[in-house]
């Protein structure tokens, strides 16, 4: 651990998680301890620009007044009930979560990956039940590249060693086609027991993979064809993040089951969310599914809040336009060391070409000497994805923080 260049404060924190913690992350040397809007303070005083937002949790900004008071309100009076007894915010939240987004019902769960456990099980058990494939033989298709969590249902269905090495045996019945690849998913969807394509809109962990105008058009279109459930995998790329509500609203797609997380609390407790229709969500009885946490009312009332603030304060035009002017900001630099500059809305990633391996953590370090936080992700992409309330003042000035930090490349 190099701790050179911290403060003896900060360094007795990182210390601390050196020795007491799993080293299963490897963070940048900063240590923050307080947040507002888009922005962060670590424990000398320094104040950085958030480009991370948690991975794309905190879209409504750092500890926004409304979230916090929702939360407040509603933990001074009931934080958890269990699902084992009816509340008073559950219904009220399922009703104003499906029709914000136009489905039947919602199944509330608490973090991303247990949302795509939890549609994955939903498809599978439409497919007996409905679909008619026998038991035991459902398949699920993946995007290679594709990044929804860590539990072992999630790594079996990763092309990333670093995700599944070691942790074998894997889940049975998944199977994978390139992602932005529609050929290959109609060859894959010509087997009758394929019951589900579960798909990012964008690939985020992946390093921020667009794909090609259409192709979720397209894949709408053959899900549809071959009666296979169309999962769009939105944690990351919705709420607001890419410009529109939903990624899947740039190409007017709905999927058959959205998954959702990350901003739905605006980064204040893990709340997940799985919407669907009634022909797959009622297929799922008392006791088979579930979770204690999950529709907690202290999660619902956080969570309405954290959609309403996203409409009442225009994140999403905001995100759209800021994105615009972040790339086309960013390619004016004409850095010899980006190869690339992608994304939509706020979700962007530049691709660094170096000789030095190094250079995307080396960057990410002189960043974060200059005032703003971001963090590669698969070695040489670096993703720039601020809250969504970041003014063009506010983009300006970042763009010359990072024109600044290139230049240590050369
Ligand atoms: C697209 C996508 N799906 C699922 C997840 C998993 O969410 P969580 O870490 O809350 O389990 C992530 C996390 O980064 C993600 O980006």
């Amino acid at each position: 651990m190099d701790t050179t260049v911290l403060s003896p404060k900060a360094a007795a924190y990182l210390q601390l998680e050196e020795q007491y913690g799993a080293h299963n992350y490897h963070p940048l040397p900063v240590v923050l301890e307080k947040g507002e809007g888009v922005f962060l303070w670590d424990v000398d005083g320094k104040r950085y620009y958030d480009f991370l937002s948690g991975y794309s949790a905190v879209n409504q900004g750092h500890c926004h007044p409304a979230i916090i008071a929702s939360l407040i309100d509603q933990a001074t009076k009931l934080t958890l009930t269990s699902r084992a007894f009816h509340n008073n915010l559950l219904g009220e939240y399922e009703q104003f979560i499906t029709r914000y987004f136009g489905y039947d019902k919602v199944l509330p769960m608490n973090t991303g990956v247990e949302g795509g456990e939890t549609a994955i099980k939903l498809a599978r058990r439409w497919a007996y039940v409905k679909k008619g494939v026998p038991e035991n033989k459902a398949k699920v298709i993946f995007a290679e590249g594709n990044f929804w969590g860590r539990t072992l249902a999630a790594i079996s269905a990763s092309t990333d060693p670093s995700s599944y090495k070691d942790f074998g045996p894997f889940m049975p019945g998944f199977d994978l086609v390139p992602y932005n690849n529609t050929v290959a998913l109609e060859k894959a969807f010509q087997d009758p027991n394929v019951c589900a394509f579960m798909v990012e809109p964008i690939q985020g962990e992946a390093g921020v993979v667009v794909p090609d105008e259409g192709y979720l058009q397209k894949v709408r279109e053959l899900c549809t064809k071959y009666n296979v459930l169309f999962i769009a995998d939105e944690i990351q790329t919705g709420l607001a993040r890419t410009g529109k509500m939903l990624a899947c609203d740039h190409e007017n797609v709905r999927p058959d089951i959205l998954i959702l997380g990350k901003a739905l609390s605006g980064g204040v407790l893990p709340v997940s969310a799985v919407l669907a229709d009634d022909f797959i969500m009622l297929n799922i009885q008392p006791g088979e599914h579930g979770s204690t946490y999950g529709g907690n009312p202290l999660a619902c009332a956080v969570a309405i809040t954290a959609l309403t603030v996203l409409k009442e304060e225009k994140m999403t035009e905001n995100a759209a336009a800021m994105g615009e002017l972040l790339r086309s900001e960013l390619a004016k630099l004409q850095s010899p060391f980006i190869t690339t500059i992608r994304g939509k809305g706020l979700l962007n990633a530049i691709v660094i070409k170096h000789d030095n391996p190094d250079a995307s953590w080396d960057l990410c370090l002189a960043l974060k000497d200059r005032g703003l936080l971001a963090k590669p992700t698969h070695g040489d992409k670096i993703r720039f994805a601020p809250p969504l309330l970041i003014t063009k003042e506010q983009i300006l000035e970042c763009v010359q923080i990072i024109g600044d930090a290139l230049k240590t490349l050369a």
